[in-house]
Parts: structure tokens; C-alpha cells; sequence
């Protein structure tokens, strides 16, 4: 039997990662809470209510949990609605709690990574227009600005936007997020603003901690022509990756924001990216459809990939190779800021996480400069629309009764922030199915 161990570069981050909205439970002055109260928005009228209780107090636990199991990392999200529940108030005491959580995680030897806006907005900017209104560039900027005051004594790798991709698509274009529109038009201001916003947090951030690296993470989705020989499905592909991958890093490299009909320079906004922050969770095949609602593309799995257990995610690693490979061009060093699948009795979970990490390994022995692997994530949470259906933690939770139960991918994850590598042995023991494939002789 062939062994090995796949070792990562000293220094490299361990974590997990987790948003404000989806753990810390009871966020009532967030878009999102408004959100659920409405019929038909969240799958099985599920609500968030408590989540995973971390305001309640439950971070800890559940950081001595990551601590416990070899990780050296945290990100987690700061709620706005919370420490900002109107524009002229501000919450000190939301602050001091974060900023207790944030010694937390210095006693328990994990770097924290703060993301300043994962999907939910405060109530106020809703009633406002949101982030299709201009004035959020400005509201955005001073959040940030006394978020950072607040925690700097504590944090110096910072997250402006989560998938600011995801959020326009899903609140503009699909309308499975809030304000739940469709409307490309709509979509496009939002996404300039995203730009613009994440520009002036850019630069605020800097003056405030000139040592400070700031990004943002942005969803990677591999998009391949359904048919490789038929070029209209080449181009459905290539315009998809170019609008939902590229659009963001891009603008924030070079100052254009490139749309499909016309190009706008947002000179404030070049070179605002001190690492690439990549999110990837599966690869889809393109074809060209008739369909106007669908952008006139058909998007699927390919045929016989493992899927997860609510069909969201296929399990194909090679994709996160690729997504690391597209990172290289914008010049910075690259964060694996989410990866995970969803996955309640922990079947794929094992292989998805050996898998995929065996290509972070293959890029970093390209010298690809990729520093840490945030996995999503520690606890199940409330997963936005899709509510409590989907088990993505290395932990499961009852959101009734809050407790928690490990699952084996806690322990194969342990092993590797340990190792700081994966090995065959651990391969033969939590995943044996993939061991010829991984280890071949
Ligand atoms: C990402 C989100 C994260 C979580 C995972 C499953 O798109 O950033 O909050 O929902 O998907």
C-alpha cells in the first residue's frame, strides 16, 4: 500500500468559517429576520431563532471545539443591524461583545478573519433601497470605520464582502435572497455600489490599520461548455465565469467595473485587494438555452458526479484547482475563505474534504501562493433560504435542544490541522473508497 503524507507550508490557517446572521441567533433588526416572517421565503417556513446561540454565549463551546481539534483560524461576521440598529445609534455594548468573542479566540490560539457584511443587512438600509441606493457606498464606509476602531486591537485580516456575487444574484436577478427582484438592471447598480462600497472600506481600513490585510471573498463556481465541441456553448460559459467570477476581483484590480453592455471606471477602487478570498463549493456545465430567465443558459452537474444530499453541491475537487489557478491572475496571495459541503450523516463529507485539500496541496506545490483552507463550517447553521435542510458542520446541531454532536469529519479535519498535511493512513481510515485515486502505487 503506497504512503504518504501531502504537507502544507508552515504558518499555513487552519479554520472553519461562520457568518453572524446564520449562528449567533435572535438578529431582529436584519433584513433577513423581516425576511423569514414572510410566507414562502425559507424552505419549510424554518426560522432562525436561536441558531446556534453564540450570542447567547455558545461561541465558546463551540471555539473550544475548534481549538480542541487542531484548528489555528477563525472567520466569523459581525451583524450590522446589531451594532448599527439605527443610523445615528450605535450599539457599544454589540461591540463589546464582539470584542470579547475576539479575546476568545486569542486565548484559544485562532486568528481571527473578519468579514464586515455576510448577506444581511440592517433593517434601515432596506427601508433605504439597500445597496441599490448609492448612499450605502457612504453607510458602509462608516460602519466599517468604527467597526475597525472597535477591534483592531484584535484583528488584522479583514473581510469586506462575502460573495458580493452571490448576494446580486440572489437578491437581483433569482430573487431567492431579499429584496427577492428580477431585475438585471437593479443587480448591476448593486453590483457597482458592492465596488464602490468595498473600495471606501478598503481604504478606510488602511488609514485606520496601515498593517491590515483586507479582500473579499468571492464565490468561485467552475462553468464548463455542456458540449466542448459546439461554440455557443463555449461562450455561454466563458460569459458566465467572466459576469459571476471575474466581475469583482477584476474591478477591484484594475478600477473598471465591466458589465455586459458597457464599462465603468471606479478609479478608487484599483488595486483594493490585498489577498484573493475564494469560496468554492462546486463546478456546473453550461449549455446555451432559450430561456431569457436563465441568462440563455442551461446550467447542470455533470452526469454521475456525487451529489450532496439535497442535490446543491457536486463533489469535484478538480475545480478547486482550477478556481486557485483563475485566482493566480490578480496577483495576490489567496485565502480559501469557505469550502464544505452539506451532508448530514457525514457520507461524502470525508472524500470532499480529502479531495479538495489534496488540490489546495497540488497548488501549493506549484508555489501558488495559498495561505489557509477555511472550512464550511464548524456547527450546522441557518442556511438562508434553504434553512435548516442543509448540514454543513463538522458538528451537527438539534437548533431545538442546541446540542452538539461530533462527526467523523470533525476528527479527519483535526487530524489534518494537526499533521498541517494529509496522509494516506488518515485517507485509508476515514475515506478508503478514494484511497487508490489519492495514493495510486
Ligand atoms: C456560501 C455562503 C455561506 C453558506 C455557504 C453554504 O455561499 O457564503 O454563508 O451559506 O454558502
Amino acid at each position: 500500500m503506497a504512503q504518504a503524507t501531502f504537507h502544507f507550508p508552515r504558518g499555513f490557517l487552519w479554520g472553519t468559517a461562520t457568518a453572524a446572521y446564520q449562528v449567533e441567533g435572535n438578529n431582529i433588526n436584519s433584513n433577513w429576520w423581516a425576511w423569514e416572517q414572510k410566507p414562502g421565503r425559507i424552505l419549510n417556513g424554518d426560522k432562525s431563532g436561536l441558531a446556534c446561540d453564540w450570542w447567547g454565549g455558545r461561541w465558546r463551546e463551540d471555539l473550544d471545539r475548534a481549538a480542541e481539534t487542531g484548528q489555528n483560524a477563525h472567520r466569523f461576521s459581525v451583524e450590522w443591524g446589531r451594532i448599527q440598529p439605527a443610523p445615528d445609534r450605535w450599539d457599544e455594548e454589540a461591540l463589546d461583545r464582539y470584542r470579547e468573542i475576539l479575546r476568545g479566540l486569542g486565548e484559544r490560539g485562532l486568528t481571527p478573519m473578519v468579514t464586515l457584511h455576510h448577506f444581511s443587512d440592517p433593517l434601515w438600509l432596506t427601508e433605504k433601497g439597500g445597496w441599490e441606493n448609492e448612499a450605502v457606498v457612504g453607510y458602509f464606509e462608516t460602519f466599517v470605520r468604527k467597526v475597525v476602531e472597535a477591534l483592531k486591537e484584535y484583528v488584522t485580516l479583514w473581510v469586506t464582502l462575502n460573495e458580493p456575487n452571490v448576494y446580486a444574484a440572489n437578491g437581483y436577478i433569482n430573487g431567492k435572497f431579499p429584496p427577492g427582484e428580477h431585475d438585471l438592471g437593479a443587480a448591476f447598480r448593486v453590483m457597482v455600489n458592492q465596488v464602490r462600497g468595498h473600495a471606501a472600506a478598503y481604504h478606510a481600513i488602511h488609514k485606520l490599520q496601515p498593517h491590515a490585510r483586507v479582500g473579499m471573498a468571492v464565490m468561485y463556481r467552475g462553468f464548463s461548455p455542456a458540449r466542448s465541441w459546439l461554440p455557443l456553448d463555449s461562450l455561454a460559459a466563458s460569459m458566465l465565469s467572466r459576469q459571476f467570477n471575474d466581475f469583482f476581483p477584476r474591478a477591484i484590480t484594475d478600477g473598471v467595473a465591466r458589465l455586459p453592455f458597457s464599462s465603468q471606471r471606479i478609479p478608487e477602487a484599483k488595486s483594493t485587494q490585498d489577498y484573493l478570498g475564494l469560496n468554492y463549493y462546486t463546478s456546473e456545465k453550461v449549455a446555451l438555452s432559450l430561456d431569457s430567465r436563465q441568462a440563455f443558459t442551461k446550467r447542470f452537474f455533470p452526469e454521475g458526479s456525487q451529489l450532496s444530499h439535497t442535490d446543491f453541491i457536486a463533489n469535484i475537487p478538480t475545480g478547486m484547482f482550477q478556481a486557485i489557478k483563475w485566482g493566480l491572475r490578480f496577483k495576490v496571495p489567496i485565502i480559501i475563505t469557505e469550502n464544505g459541503v452539506e451532508d448530514p450523516d457525514d457520507r461524502l463529507r470525508p472524500r470532499y474534504l480529502a479531495e479538495h485539500l489534496h488540490q489546495v496541496w497540488r497548488a501549493v506545490n506549484f508555489n501558488y501562493p495559498v495561505k489557509g483552507y477555511f472550512h464550511w463550517t464548524l456547527v450546522d447553521n441557518f442556511e438562508w433560504e434553504r434553512g435548516w435542510s442543509q448540514r454543513f458542520g463538522l458538528w451537527e446541531l438539534d437548533p431545538e435542544t442546541q446540542a452538539r454532536r461530533k462527526r467523523p469529519s470533525a476528527d479527519l479535519y483535526a487530524e489534518i490541522c494537526r499533521e498541517n498535511g494529509i496522509s494516506s493512513e488518515m485517507v485509508a481510515r476515514y475515506a478508503p473508497e478514494i484511497f487508490d485515486k489519492m495514493f495510486p502505487n
